[in-house]
């Protein structure tokens, strides 16, 4: 099978550790037969520097043409801390998933049984927790207008909008992702206050008769964020708008024990797109320190999502979770043990595959 892959390194560690999760996606078409083409290109605060804008023209010819994209990391302290700063590197990552049509964004969560101990939570709560977070990703308050302030600068405003079709979609695909897995699917809404988790609810109450094996349940977002950390293993697939699953994936990626681990899937109309949950880490950046293994496992979604080829998937997981087992990691993981660089735990992982 042919490859074809646009990089999008990004901002701070993002080069280094997009670098790793491409030699591994290199090693594995190696292996199982595949020939992978790839070109790189510019985005964030780096294509500020460059060019001026987060994310060129240039980057989205490429990412149209190309099958997938394998994408790194934004943000840029100097940007910051400047409240009137006119274009700031996040603007790519959104300009990104409204061009592509990236309205779905899935963020699994796996829990490393040696890990379980470096969670927040007991591990009894933690141990077998495995849930996946779909989040609507190009709609809500992140795109409703009007956005903006009133003549006199005092007044602020932004507004949720969400139309029938885009709850539709995500809801579709929300419902066939649990029909995948445990067949229980949480609808996580405000429809005690807002008009439009009132939407939400009405259209996802109309879709259950459509997928009758479905257990559906509705619960407000304060609660959703309790219970997730009482009782994680509750969980099966959980979907929601844009800016509560922003702020619930969050809290759900610290239960695994590090955000260095978690990968994303962000899928829609055009190519996919598919990053760590963690940002840019700038303190980091060109140290070779980072934890590249959130990365890798996005390549790992990458081959499943994009190409259909389950078993390179499952590769690269199994490599990772023996680098895991086998306490080959980055500092992050090390409990302050013998740790690792970036490119050794890389390096690790592909001699893993090439062994195999
Ligand atoms: C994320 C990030 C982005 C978001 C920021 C960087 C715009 O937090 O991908 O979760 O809020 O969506
Ligand atoms: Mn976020």
């Amino acid at each position: 099978m042919n490859l074809n892959i646009a990089v999008l390194p990004g901002d701070g560690i993002g080069p280094e550790i997009t670098e790793q999760a491409l030699k591994v996606t290199q090693a594995v078409a190696d292996k199982m037969g595949h020939t992978l083409t790839y070109e790189h290109a510019i985005v964030g605060a780096t294509a500020i520097d460059e060019v001026g804008d987060p994310y060129p023209e240039a980057t989205h010819e490429l990412c149209m043409k190309s099958d997938a994209v394998l994408f790194g990391a934004i943000g840029d302290p100097k940007f910051d801390n400047d409240p009137k700063a006119k274009v700031r590197p996040e603007q790519g990552l959104l300009a990104m998933r409204k061009k592509l049509g990236l309205y779905a964004n899935i963020r699994p969560l796996t829990i490393f049984k040696s890990l379980v101990d470096k969670s927040p939570l007991k591990t009894e709560l933690v141990d077998g927790a495995d849930f996946v977070c779909i989040r609507e990703l190009t709609g809500g308050m992140y795109f409703g207008r009007p956005q903006g302030r009133s003549e006199d600068g005092n007044t602020a405003y932004d507004t949720c909008v969400y139309t029938r079709e885009e709850i539709e979609r995500i809801l579709h695909l929300a419902f066939e992702a649990a029909g995948k897995r445990r067949k229980k699917l949480t609808v996580v809404d405000k429809a005690n206050v807002l008009a439009s988790s009132r939407l939400w609810r009405e259209v996802a109450q109309e879709m259950e008769p459509q997928y009758p094996e479905i257990e559906v349940e509705y619960m407000f977002v304060d609660n959703a964020a309790m219970q997730m950390i009482q009782w994680p293993k509750r969980f099966d697939v959980l979907v929601t708008e844009n800016m509560f699953g922003d702020i619930l994936t969050d809290e759900a990626s610290v239960i695994s024990g590090s955000l260095g681990l978690l990968p994303s899937a962000s899928v829609g109309v055009h190519t996919s797109v598919f990053e760590p949950i963690h940002g840019s880490y700038p303190q980091a950046a060109g140290k070779n320190i980072a934890n590249p293994l959130a990365t890798i496992l996005s390549a790992a979604m990458m081959f499943e999502s994009s190409f259909n080829l389950k078993e390179e998937a499952a590769l690269i997981r199994e490599a990772v979770e023996q680098s895991i087992e086998q306490c080959y990691v980055t500092e992050d993981l090390a409990n302050g043990g013998e740790s690792h660089s970036t490119s050794e735990v890389g390096q690790w992982i592909i001699n893993y595959i090439q062994q195999k």
